[in-house]
């Protein structure tokens, strides 16, 4: 991976292809090899940027806590930091997601298109941020392997689990080798993040949804709503997908991906 410096961090980055920019990014508590399925297939027709944000994988980045707002504005120094001024396609996972509506929010000008997987639009509920708050406490004290061991069972599809695909093992060990500090601060950050239902009607870029069937942490259903509210958007399910679709079902995915990346 390469490295850029972007404030007082330092970002590492995956820069494949060349083209039109898709700025991938990564979900929680993962890193940019998420996108192992999406990588090569995409680089061939774009140029692709997978960074590890700020605190994963390795990157510098040490917060208590560390706001969807914050990693959106270390994307556009990214971006500045690589010289792309064009617009960039941004494709995002989860908190990815959560992220990328900030990131429309304060550099929506810089986008061409949005690709959301397995995402949501709504805030936390306040039980649903007090338990984050109590994990954040919980991973500090404990380390980062209770965590990746409880999340593991919610982020793939049955079948994906039972197959004891390369894919699991490996997300495990992104998760389990995530520095504590780094999950508390993003939990903290996602705790607070706002409410988008009210703006999504004035999100008016081409949007691509897509949601795994089995889903457990951001449901199909809900997904479909949040595209629905879209002015322009299109929604897949990715059937025997969960949470992490893009992993589990790498060719249909890239399918829908080439696909409406072509239409843009
Ligand atoms: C993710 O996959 O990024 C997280 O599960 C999102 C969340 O905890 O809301």
């Amino acid at each position: 991976m390469q490295k850029a410096k972007v404030g007082d961090l330092e970002l590492a980055y995956l820069d494949r292809g060349s083209g039109p920019v898709v700025l991938l990014v990564h979900g929680f508590p993962l890193d940019h090899s998420m996108w192992a399925g999406q990588i090569d297939a995409l680089a061939a027709r774009y140029r692709v940027i997978a960074p590890d944000l700020r605190g994963f994988g390795q990157s510098s980045g040490q917060d208590q806590k560390t706001t969807m707002q914050q990693f959106a504005d270390d994307l556009a120094g990214l971006l500045d930091a690589l010289g792309i001024h064009e617009t960039v396609h941004l494709c995002a996972l989860s908190m990815g997601g959560y992220i990328a509506w900030q990131f429309w929010k304060l550099h929506g000008n810089r986008l061409a298109s949005l690709i959301l997987c397995d995402t949501r639009a709504a805030s936390d509920t306040p039980e649903g941020a007090q338990g984050r708050l109590a994990l954040a406490d919980t991973v500090l004290s404990d380390g980062s392997l209770p965590v990746a061991d409880s999340m593991l069972p919610k982020l793939f599809a049955p079948q994906s689990l039972e197959s004891e695909a390369l894919y699991v093992t490996a997300t495990q060990g992104v998760m389990a080798s995530t520095r504590p500090t780094t999950i508390a601060a993003a939990l903290r950050g996602m705790a607070e993040r706002p409410d988008m239902t009210a703006e999504l009607p004035n999100i008016g870029l081409p949007a691509l949804l897509l949601c795994g069937e089995h889903d457990v942490i951001s449901p199909a259903d809900e997904m479909r709503t949040v595209a629905a509210a879209m002015p322009d958007s299109v929604f897949h399910i990715i059937y025997g997908a969960g949470h992490m679709a893009p992993l589990e079902r790498p060719e249909r995915v890239n399918h829908l991906i080439l696909e409406f990346l072509g239409r843009q």
